[in-house]
């Protein structure tokens, strides 16, 4: 295949048979965080509070931070809060670090924890000292694993490269930026602070100062974004010798504040399903043609010469395949002990909490088919995986049979793989599958986690609808 170059974004000519289905499917629609999950009434949630803090972990558990706040509220977003002042840091971080001692004094020894996450919001508008005494925390009181991934995630506004540096220095090992779009008109209408060369120029200094993972976000499906902005935003994406790059489908959900300035006409129409189809085929055709790994449905390696900044992307893998996880901050959302629970996310609420108690805002019974949910959401968003996985669920390779008949997925002796149009169509595929074994019924979830990046969910951006 010849290289593409943003002068002559003919992206038709990268696809394949079954790269773009856009009819397969009505809608783009993921599965509910928490589906199928059974609603402890808050009558029992001190009782069940302590069960979970003093159950042991299991071994190769993950821990989740949530720092709730953002210098700006980007019109796309659905993961705002709460206001950035720098004021708000230190508090903040003296209740996250009470939190986490609190935990470590009810734990008892045993299992482990091999990838934290820090995900917001913002975690990188903290101070480098917040930031750094954090991470010292989460290092005395987690029994984290030799080989322990620890990603902070944000934005290049108010993360300096010397604050990046030091976060490296005080334990983290994976950068997760958010860049959504290298084009500077787009990027000033979704409410970004700086312009697309800006990105790209922190980014390529991120890479080449480091020998931590550096990952950065993407984002398909957004207003006005064709097929030149999308090739570009590749080819640079491509230029900055990064570890990782996630692809999201921009879920335009109700609540935006983007759906207010497209009624009104100030933003371009968003692009069709067709669209977002062939955008998402062309981005994997041209990642794997320039020599990139697919990891999972939406996050690609790059095969980066220099060992310790290879990716791995454990927390994200693991998390959907609903390994239990430990959360900590407001917002946050966990799973152990065979519930899942959330943290309360009125700020106000989680900074008055006495100390000696975990500050809970929603506590339920995990499902009963919690293993048959991780199991299809882990083997689906990898994208490929062992047929003999689905062996005990005849429903459900009956179903992936009749997706193989229109082109989504084939299936071999030994193996199920998706098409590209099957890995854009997967949150689908996964809510279809789950529902053939747990079918719908009403209060499934906290009104709270209904949208697709309640915190519930950690970190999965997941498209819901085109
Ligand atoms: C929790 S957000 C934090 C990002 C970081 N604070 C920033 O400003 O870049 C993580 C990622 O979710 C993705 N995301 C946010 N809103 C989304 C939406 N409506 N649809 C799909 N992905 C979205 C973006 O790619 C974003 O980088
Ligand atoms: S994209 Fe990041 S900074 Fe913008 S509103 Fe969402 S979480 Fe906050």
């Amino acid at each position: 295949m010849s290289s593409l170059t943003p002068a002559s974004p003919d992206l038709n000519r990268w696809l394949q048979a079954n790269d773009v289905l856009p009819t397969a499917f009505a809608e783009r629609k993921a599965l509910m965080p928490m589906w199928g999950a059974q609603m402890v009434p808050p009558t029992a949630w001190p009782a069940i509070t302590q069960r979970i803090l003093s159950t042991p972990i299991k071994p190769s558990t993950l821990a989740y931070f949530h720092i709730p706040f953002c210098a700006n509220r980007c019109v796309f977003c659905g993961f705002y809060r709460n206001a950035w002042q720098s004021k708000h840091g230190a508090p903040y971080v003296d209740r996250l670090i009470a939190e986490l001692e609190f935990e470590a004094s009810q734990r008892p020894t045993g299992g482990s924890i091999n990838a934290v996450y820090f995900g917001g919001g913002t975690p990188t508008a903290l101070s480098e000292a917040d930031l750094c005494r954090l991470l010292a925390a989460v290092q005395r009181t987690l029994p984290l694993t030799d080989d322990c991934e620890i990603t902070i995630e944000g934005r290049i506004s108010h993360f300096s490269l010397a604050k990046a540096q030091a976060c490296l220095a005080a334990g983290a090992n994976r950068i997760s930026i958010g860049v959504q779009s290298f084009d500077s008109q787009l990027r000033r209408r979704l409410g970004r602070q700086h312009s697309g060369d800006d990105a790209a120029a922190y980014l390529r200094e991120l890479c080449s100062q480091t020998d931590a993972v550096i990952v950065a976000d993407l984002m398909f499906g957004l207003p006005g974004q064709d097929d030149a902005k999308w090739a570009h935003d590749l080819d640079v994406a491509l230029s900055l010798g990064l570890s990782g790059l996630d692809l999201y489908a921009f879920n335009c959900f109700p609540t935006l504040p983007i759906n207010r300035m497209l009624e009104k006409g100030a933003l371009p129409p968003l692009p069709s399903l067709a669209t977002q189809n062939r955008h998402y085929a062309y981005a994997v055709r041209r990642l794997i043609d320039a020599g990139w790994t697919q990891l999972s449905n939406s996050h690609f390696s790059n095969p980066n010469p220099r060992p310790n900044r290879r990716e791995r992307n454990r927390y994200n893998q693991a998390i959907k395949s609903g390994q239990d996880c430990l959360a900590f901050g407001s917002g946050a959302g966990g799973c152990h002990a065979g519930y899942s629970y959330q943290v309360q996310g009125n700020l106000d609420d989680y900074l008055a909490t006495p100390l000696d108690q975990k500050p809970i805002a929603f506590l339920a019974g995990t499902s009963p088919q919690k293993q048959a949910f991780g199991l299809i959401q882990g083997a689906l968003e990898a994208g490929e995986f062992a047929r003999s996985l689905f062996a005990p669920y005849p429903i459900l390779l009956q179903q992936l049979q009749l997706w193989q008949q229109q082109g989504l997925l084939t299936i071999s002796q030994d193996q199920i793989t998706l098409s590209i149009a099957g890995r854009f169509w997967a949150p689908t595929l996964i809510r279809e599958l789950a529902q053939l074994i747990s079918p719908p019924k009403e209060e499934q979830c906290p009104p709270h986690s209904q949208h697709p990046h309640s915190a519930m969910q950690n970190k999965k951006p997941q498209s819901v609808s085109a």
